[in-house]
């Protein structure tokens, strides 16, 4: 069993391009080695703020899915599902939302930011400015530790660890709390018991941190504890009530370095993209019209490398030989620009020969597709509803 579970989302609003190959999907492919990870398309989300045009949606989840695929995210690996076939997200939203001060949505800074930049959308409306809150039910329903998640989302992470916490202070207070969780703790063994008491103390006498982490990570391990005496020494170890739903913590995903055809950041918005899956002419054909550094005017003025956005793809596409023959060659106008935009070419094609070969496999056979989510939202659907029994039992909900 993992320690950890990660869990991120993505909305479903356009084909996939190399920014997102290199910053976001490369990292799920990594984690999904390390770590149990779910991964889920966020229709719902997109939903909030493309409302008026459902279109959107209906084309991009499929698409979406594929280009994860071909990427190299494993559905043996990793949970691969769509946020609205696992509709317990949205009892946990609704749960939430009793309990949610008005002002801390209002605080949210996408909120403000969004509304501003999206001026020709409506977005004065219920659901979106809830939508960090239904971000938070994503996470807390599968109980999630760590949230890959890029800059601008992480006050949505810091959010949802207040909801937790005022979730457990809420419901996590039980009759006779001290008494079970000693009880509990009895029941790890007296080696493991001992650990556990040594580390808490350290953690509430001294506030190590380190301790806390080795305290979780024994608590994981003991497959024979109930989910409740565990949430219980969860709690214990901080001194509350019982730990219901488990704060996440975000990890930080570095922005993409990908540079656009332009040289800005790779970017939908800024029409400067190569998608994920490319035809190789098109690619071909967007490298070799690229601009490159002005001052080369006729094949025999030199350039400055630094100057051109072809140098930003050798940054990433290739190796120091091939970079000191374009430095080389530049400065010097030894080669032409064609013929050094040649190496980025022939190594983009070659790092998209897997995708597009996985890409044609679930292309050609969508039910491979719909097997892989259907698997996938029936486990995640588990995992939902596992979290939902406990959060309806705190709320006075159980009728069974
Ligand atoms: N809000 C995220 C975005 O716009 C997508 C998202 C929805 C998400 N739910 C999530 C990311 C849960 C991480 C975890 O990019
Ligand atoms: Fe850019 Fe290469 Fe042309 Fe120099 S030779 S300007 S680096 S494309």
């Amino acid at each position: 069993m993992y320690a950890n579970r990660i869990l991120s989302g993505m909305r479903p609003t356009g084909n996939l391009h190399l920014g997102h190959f290199h910053g976001v999907l490369k990292n799920w492919i990594k984690l999904q080695h390390e770590q149990e990870c779910l991964f889920f398309v966020a229709d719902w989300h997109a939903l909030t703020t493309h409302y008026d045009n459902p279109e959107v949606i209906r084309n991009n989840v499929w698409e979406m899915v594929v280009d994860w695929l071909a990427a190299g995210v494993d559905p043996d690996l990793a949970t691969l599902f769509i946020q609205s076939q696992v509709p317990e997200h949205a009892e946990l939203h609704l749960l939430l939302s009793m309990f949610t001060p008005l002002g801390w949505l209002e605080r949210v800074p996408t909120y403000k930011d969004q509304q501003e930049k999206l001026t020709e959308k409506d977005l004065s409306t219920y659901g979106f400015l809830g939508y960090p809150l239904l971000q938070s039910a994503d996470i807390l329903i599968y109980r999630a530790s760590h949230v890959p998640v890029g800059e601008d989302q992480v006050p949505h992470i810091e959010f949802t660890r207040e909801i937790a916490r005022r979730f457990n202070h809420l419901y996590g207070r039980e009759a006779g709390f001290e008494q079970k969780a000693e009880a509990a703790i009895k029941k790890m063994g007296s080696k493991k018991a001992r650990l556990y008491e040594e580390l808490r103390m350290r953690y509430q006498q001294d506030g190590d941190e380190s301790a806390i982490e080795a305290a979780h990570a024994l608590l994981n391990e003991q497959q024979s504890l109930s989910l409740g005496d565990r949430e219980r020494l969860f709690g214990y170890l901080e001194g509350g009530g019982k730990v219901i739903l488990a704060e996440p913590q975000a990890l930080l995903t570095e922005a993409s370095k990908m540079p656009g055809l332009d040289g800005q950041k790779m970017s939908k918005s800024y029409q400067n993209t190569i998608t994920l899956r490319e035809s190789a002419d098109s690619l071909t054909k967007k490298i070799r019209t690229m601009p490159t550094d002005p001052a080369r005017v006729r094949r025999t003025d030199p350039g400055t490398p630094e100057k051109c956005p072809v140098w930003a793809l050798h940054q990433i596409y290739s190796d120091q030989a091939i970079r000191s023959w374009v430095q080389n060659g530049c400065v010097s106008a030894g080669i032409g620009c064609l013929e050094c935009k040649q190496p980025v070419i022939d190594s983009m094609l070659k790092e998209q020969e897997p995708i597009r070969e996985r890409a044609r496999m679930y292309t050609e056979n969508p039910s491979l597709v719909r097997n892989i989510i259907d698997d996938g939202c029936e486990k995640a659907r588990l995992l939902a509803c596992d979290t939902m029994r406990d959060v309806r039992s705190v709320m006075g909900l159980s009728y069974d």
